[in-house]
């Protein structure tokens, strides 16, 4: 952390790291630039796969460069679907129910593209209910919420008031910096059992 500010995706990755083992299966519901698909793939190593969704080619594209270039790529199956749709692609991948070890949503645009295109409430919220489906116990869902662009606001309280609704075995945290103007949040759900 030194002197700069807390991110959330940091905070993803320092509670997942030590839940993911090799061998396990992941997913990364918005993969973006690839950072966190990347990340997900060191944690399974060579015996796990990784499944990483998005709705644009072009980030699926960035994705797979990163992964080629770090030796990945075999790994990892890219989805050019939306997340909303990972129940079905994973049963067609032959991955039993509840046996996803982490499911990664980092929300929001597709930072090296087009801005306007961004998560939406309903799809987000389909994927979520898909996600306490796979979840296996003793996984992890984190969500990285960014409420300052368009329609975030929304989304990211949508999934707040969701979460604080969820019943065991799924218990939700959820991370908040006080003293900034509409900062990134970041929420964890635990499967307990
Ligand atoms: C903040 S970025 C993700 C960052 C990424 N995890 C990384 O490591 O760079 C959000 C991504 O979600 C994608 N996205 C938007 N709606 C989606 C949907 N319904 N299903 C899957 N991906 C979606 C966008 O195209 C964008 O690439």
């Amino acid at each position: 952390m030194k002197n700069k500010p807390l991110r959330v995706t940091d905070l993803a990755w320092e509670f997942l790291r030590p839940v993911i083992n090799p061998g396990d299966i992941v997913v990364d519901a918005t993969a973006g630039t690839g950072q966190d698909t990347l990340f997900l793939t060191q944690c399974v190593g060579e015996t796990g796969r990784v499944f990483a969704f998005d709705i644009q080619a072009v980030a699926l594209q960035q994705t797979n460069d990163v992964l080629e270039k770090s030796g990945y790529a075999n790994q990892v199956t890219l989805i050019h679907q939306s997340h909303e749709f990972m129940v079905s692609a994973l049963k067609e991948a032959a991955v039993g129910e509840q046996m996803v070890k982490a499911i990664m949503f980092n929300l929001g645009y597709f930072p090296n593209g087009d801005h306007a295109v961004t998560t939406q409430v309903e799809t987000t919220m389909a994927a979520l209910n898909g996600a306490l489906f796979l979840l296996a116990c003793g996984g992890l869902i984190t969500l990285c919420l960014y409420p300052g662009h368009p329609g975030g606001a929304e989304e990211s309280q949508t999934v707040i008031t969701w979460c604080e609704t969820l019943e065991a075995p799924f218990v939700a945290h959820h991370f908040q910096t006080l003293n900034r103007k509409s900062p990134p949040t970041f929420i964890m759900i635990q499967r307990t059992r």
